[in-house]
């Protein structure tokens, strides 16, 4: 028997038990004539003692024994006389009576502590070690209590997992496809699923009434701190819904993840329109945690002579509170801020409303004390308020001052971890343009349903048409999003003409599902969370990275196992496959 009990689990009820532990060798203190052990394994630590007058040559033992090392240990549960408040176990210790070497361990290429001295490669390259912090440990651990929650409460709405497959055809839209050759098919090639959206419609045609999986997604797509080439979907589906049941529903998951992992009672969540979450944020999934809305103020602020205002498509501001004491370093540097070329802005125009009453402001030049406050007023700013103001191209402009917004917000502290403001950003417009390939895309996917009302303008003005889309946002991350579906393969191939699919285009690439569609398709609807991203918000983690076990780096490579990397010539000549080898 390796033990009777975990490192987590022996309390001063068990004094006097003989036990035997199993585990890791976190700490090794040695004092004279004691030397004491601490062992760990998932379940926490546990300290073991030797004392050389009881025990020599056990004794001598433990001091050979070093950091990693898995070791067996019985012995005898005693009380502590110096109790360790920050452990579980820290009322007893285990008086050793014998030791088991279990497997030696080199010694380990960073600390297994909370605060480790490994850097990010170090711990990926031996990420099974990072794995034995706890502080990682604690996020795989959550990470399967959410999994558990969702499973339980979709369960108990009659939804049912059912898996789909992973070798799909090749339906380019969205993000890349990772491709997979075929053996058997010279010259052709399966894909993995971006997700499987085909498939839940389908199980929909089949009857499947309510499907859930959780599952793994795969898009070659740039790396962020939110995004990884393979990730997880709680992908979930419904027949005979419509929007609003759908938005119940998972509403309703949310909160009750809240509730069971943090012990928190949610209001119920906001909806706003996408038109207004652009307008008011200038983002599609805006961080509500705090205000410092949009203010417009293009028709207040023309005829000045201010060219800058004047020529601009939109000029709008924020107002931050109790900030009109920021000096001029601060300001210089939110200027550089919205100046680099990630954000794009040409300048940052500032209205300080100082504490007396007076205004102080970049455009004194062109404006009274009488027009700014008249500015002050529209943006409901108070003396004390700084007004922060761009103006240009109107998309591009309103997008710097959402990261203006959210820089402020991080600046005054008003982003807090334990705060969670959730919202559902609904109306999302069906298409986008692309001034690039001159085409529409669909916003969502190709198979969302335009919202009845504005179907007339599918002909007169597509880019007009609002969807039967939504997204579900917490502190400004999209956590997950949907749509309801078009069930109908006549108004399905209208949207793929307005796509600029051709007939045969749409019939190759997903013929099976407008067949599919002939056969009864009931209404739907359905979305798909990011579990990756739920995990690491309730986690407070600044990257997913942090709760998957083993995830890869921002070139998409695993470094501990190597991948992606070559393969053999024989592999590639069975797979029909002929490679180019860069000249050296
Ligand atoms: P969508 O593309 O919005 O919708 O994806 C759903 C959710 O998946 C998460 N997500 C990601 N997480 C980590 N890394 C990534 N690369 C990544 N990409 C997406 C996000 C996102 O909200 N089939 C539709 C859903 C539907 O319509 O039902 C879909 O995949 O949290």
């Amino acid at each position: 028997m390796f033990r009777t009990h975990t490192c987590g689990e022996l309390r001063l009820n068990h004094i006097n038990e003989t036990v035997i532990l199993s585990g890791w060798v976190q700490r090794i203190r040695k004092m004279g004539g004691m030397t004491f052990v601490d062992l760990r394994d998932r379940f926490g630590i546990t300290q073991l003692v030797f004392n050389q007058d009881k025990n020599a040559v056990l004794f001598d033992q433990a001091n050979r024994i070093g950091r990693e090392w898995v070791i067996q240990c019985k012995g005898v549960v005693a009380e502590r006389s110096n109790k360790n408040q920050h452990l579980d176990t820290g009322d007893i210790e285990i008086i050793a009576i014998e030791l088991i070497i279990l497997n030696e361990s080199k010694i380990p290429p960073f600390t297994i502590e909370d605060d480790t001295d490994g850097g990010d490669d170090l711990r990926m390259e031996y990420r099974y070690i990072d794995l034995r912090r706890n502080a990682v440990r604690r996020n795989l651990e959550l990470r399967h209590l959410i999994a558990l929650e969702v499973r339980k409460y979709l369960h108990e709405f009659q939804f049912l997992e059912v898996e789909t497959p992973v070798l799909i055809k090749s339906t380019p839209e969205g993000a890349r496809d990772f491709v997979v050759p075929s053996r058997m098919n010279p010259g052709e090639f399966y894909a993995l699923p971006q997700s499987p959206q085909l498939y839940k419609q389908l199980l929909m045609i089949a009857g499947f009434d309510r499907y859930f999986q959780i599952v793994k997604c795969f898009r070659d797509e740039d790396l962020r701190a939110d995004r990884q080439p393979e990730f997880t979907q709680i992908d979930c589906e419904m027949s005979f819904v419509e929007q609003d049941d759908v938005l119940n529903i998972f509403e309703g998951m949310m909160k009750h993840l809240f509730k069971e992992i943090h012990h928190m009672e949610m209001s119920p969540f906001p909806r706003i329109t996408y038109a207004d979450a652009m307008r008011l944020y200038g983002s599609d999934k805006p961080d509500l945690r705090f205000g410092m809305s949009f203010v417009e103020l293009k028709e207040l602020v023309s005829g000045h002579q201010f060219a800058v205002f004047d020529a601009a498509d939109y000029v709008a501001g924020i107002c931050a509170s109790e900030c009109s004491t920021f000096t001029r370093k601060q300001l210089d540097e939110l200027t550089e801020f919205v100046k680099r070329p990630q954000i794009g802005a040409k300048g940052l125009v500032y209205i300080k409303f100082e504490a007396d009453g007076s205004f102080k402001s970049s455009i004194d030049k062109f404006y009274s004390s009488e027009d700014l406050k008249g500015i002050a007023n529209a943006m409901n700013a108070k003396p004390g308020d700084l007004m922060l103001v761009l103006a240009g191209e109107t998309k591009k402009t309103q997008k710097a001052l959402s990261e203006l917004r959210l820089e402020m917000g991080n600046r005054l502290g008003l982003r807090k971890k334990n705060d969670y403001a959730p919202l559902w950003v609904v109306d999302f417009p069906l298409f986008e343009w692309d001034d690039e390939t001159q085409r529409f895309y669909a916003m969502h996917h190709a198979f969302t349903s335009p919202k009845p009302e504005d179907i007339s303008l599918l002909k007169s003005d597509p880019g007009k048409v609002r969807a039967n889309a939504y997204d579900m946002v917490i502190n400004g991350v999209e956590l997950g999003g949907g749509s309801i579906r078009i069930h109908n393969s006549e108004l399905q191939h209208k949207i793929f003409q307005i796509m600029g699919f051709s007939e045969e285009e749409a019939q190759f690439k997903f013929g099976f599902l407008m067949d599919a569609f002939k056969f009864g398709a009931p209404p739907h609807g359905g979305l798909a969370f990011g579990l990756d991203r739920i995990v690491s918000l309730f986690a407070g983690l600044d990257s997913i990275r942090d709760c998957i076990a083993f995830p890869k780096n921002n070139s998409g490579r695993d470094i501990m196992s190597g991948a992606p990397s070559p393969i053999d010539m024989n592999q590639l000549k069975e797979l029909n496959l002929k490679i180019e080898v860069p000249e050296e």
